[in-house]
């Protein structure tokens, strides 16, 4: 089975050929920020860095597992300081518990090898009552054309199609609070869930 991308051979050309196609996304993740002004953020797979653009007052932490990509973000970001990015591998986050007021991943869970190691570090790293934030491809709901799809997907475009919309269900302290679906194409949805507050016993 081809594993889902290594971005150093498309990091060059990543903003020309994505930012299009993933904008409504990062609008929508534009508008969320908005709506949480000085919030402790971390975005998982931060990449070249399309969603520093709606960082404004936060105080923003961004990791990635490709130096090309996070290189093309660290140009972006010079000289601000609320603004800090890192070499870390998503699926062991070198942060203590409880950390974060929001953690995003916009687009990473279907370019990951482990999405829900990824997740459940997310959820991990993200204080009670805080805010997790998913966009990704998902399988669709009798499975035949991500099955027939996916393969292609992987060795072409870097993603995978073989996520189930349940797929957070991997983790117990957290409740999925809105869905919504940004485009046709692949499945392609943005999912909002908050960590309880008290641990379900
Ligand atoms: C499709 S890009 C999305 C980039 C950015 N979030 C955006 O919306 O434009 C996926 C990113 O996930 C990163 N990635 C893949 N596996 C990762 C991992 N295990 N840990 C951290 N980042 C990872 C890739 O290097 C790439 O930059």
């Amino acid at each position: 089975m081809v594993e889902p991308r290594d971005y150093t051979l498309i990091a060059p050309l990543y903003d020309k050929i994505f930012s299009r196609p993933l904008g409504e996304g990062h609008q929508l993740i534009g508008k969320l920020l908005r709506a949480h002004p000085r919030k402790k953020i971390l975005e998982i797979g931060v990449g070249s860095g399309l969603t520093l653009e709606h960082i404004t007052n936060h105080d923003f932490t961004g990791i990635d597992v490709n130096e090309d990509m996070l290189y093309r973000a660290q140009i972006k970001v010079l000289g601000r300081h609320n603004v800090k990015l890192h070499l870390m591998d998503a699926q062991k986050l070198k942060f203590p518990d409880n950390q974060f007021d929001i953690v995003m991943a916009p687009s990473v869970l279907s370019a990951v090898i482990n999405p829900e190691q990824v997740f459940k570090e997310m959820v991990r790293v993200t204080r009670p009552g805080g805010t997790v934030v998913v966009i990704a491809n998902f399988a669709d709901d009798t499975k035949v054309l991500s099955k027939i799809l996916d393969p292609l997907t992987r060795s072409f475009l870097g993603f995978r199609m073989d996520l189930e919309l349940d797929f957070y269900r991997c983790s117990p302290e957290i409740k999925l609070v809105e869905r919504k679906k940004i485009n046709q194409f692949a499945n392609y949805h943005l999912s909002w869930f908050q960590k309880f507050k008290k641990q379900n016993n």
